[in-house]
């Protein structure tokens, strides 16, 4: 396949593996690479700068083709040490970063400076176009269905996508809700050159996570998923357990609630434990829509390869199909 993504990033297929918080180890990145896809190890599920130096060449030893690390830029009290985790990326000779969360203007020179490509992932239309203005290389944008922080403005990617195709000149990545080979084909037809996702990649083999919740992600349906965080303008979707059912219960009783009180409920250690000790009701999981597509759980070859293969068939039925005004090969 050949667009605009798969050129810049080197990759034969336009499919990434975004950035996910205590699964996108070494494991996963690099067995959605060696499938002809784009890996993406996470910067902070890595304790220090150091580790994820050590990350990144375990991953190398997995894998000789691209992979990226994905470096979320969240608005905390006591922020990582960020500035560290850039150099750790730069000194390790990656070539492909996933930003997401606040802008990453600050660090996008140093990423420039070394020749890094920069994906930047955003959920509107006008944080795609500043990012694009600050020198990002593409975006991937976030529809409402997605895992994680789908924003507040609540646009679904059917609107979102095409939307977002129209107003930037840089590649467009379409992320949310995809998980098989139509929605790949909707995402091309919509003017996106490519397709990043999440939750999909969590129910493979090679995703370091607990079968437990694997199988819930089998079993679950599209209503499945819950809105947390809308009351503090920080919306995310999870996996609808019984901690975000507490969360939602809390948020939306009379008075509302303020963070710090939630927090024991949510803090990261447990979230981690869910998804990997398997107790799927003991912390927030990130999942998105999609759960209501899976339904089963592949290897990152065997789903790369059959979406590759459902997608070009329903973009050939369309005869005389081609990409949005872009040389865009299926
Ligand atoms: C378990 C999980 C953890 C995630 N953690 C992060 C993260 O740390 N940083 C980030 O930028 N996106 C994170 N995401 C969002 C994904 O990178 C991706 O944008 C999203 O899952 C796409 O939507 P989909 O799940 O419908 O495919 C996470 C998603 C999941 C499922």
């Amino acid at each position: 396949m050949k667009t605009r993504v798969t050129e810049q990033l080197g990759i034969a297929y336009p499919i990434i593996q975004g950035g996910m918080q205590w699964v996108g180890l070494a494991e996963l990145a690099s067995a959605v690479s060696n499938a002809g896809g784009l890996g993406i190890l996470t910067g902070l599920t890595q304790p220090t700068p150091e580790a994820l130096r050590e990350e990144i060449v375990r991953c190398r030893a997995m894998t000789d083709r691209p992979f990226g690390v994905n470096l979320t830029i969240l608005p905390t009290v006591k922020p990582p040490p960020y500035a560290e985790y850039v150099r750790a990326i730069v000194d390790s000779g990656v070539r492909i970063v996933e930003t997401a969360g606040n802008s990453p203007r600050e660090f996008i020179k140093t990423f420039k400076d070394h020749g890094i490509t920069i994906v930047h992932k955003c959920t509107t239309v006008r944080h795609a176009l500043s990012a694009e203005r600050n020198g990002v290389d593409m975006v991937s944008i976030d529809g409402l269905e997605c895992a994680g922080h789908p924003g507040e403005d609540d646009v679904g990617g059917l609107v979102l996508i095409p939307v977002a195709a129209r107003a930037l000149k840089i590649p467009v990545i379409a992320s949310g809700g995809i998980a098989d080979g139509r929605g790949m084909a909707a995402a091309l037809a919509l003017g996106a050159e490519g397709i990043n996702m999440g939750t999909r990649f969590c129910a493979t083999r090679e995703a370091p996570i607990h079968d437990n919740v694997k199988q819930a992600l089998v079993n679950g349906s599209e209503r499945d998923t819950a809105l947390i965080y809308r009351t503090l303008r920080n919306t995310a979707r999870v996996y609808r357990n019984q901690i975000a059912h507490q969360v939602r219960e809390m948020e939306y009783r009379p008075g509302g609630c303020r963070f710090e009180e939630i927090r024991p409920l949510v803090i990261g250690t447990r979230g981690r434990a869910a998804l990997q000790g398997g107790e799927v009701d003991g912390g927030i999981i990130s999942a998105g829509q999609s759960i209501g597509l899976i339904d089963d759980v592949p290897t990152c070859a065997e789903l790369i390869g059959r979406m590759v293969a459902d997608c070009r068939r329903r973009l050939h039925i369309a005869s005389g199909w081609a990409g949005e005004g872009h040389d865009v090969r299926v």
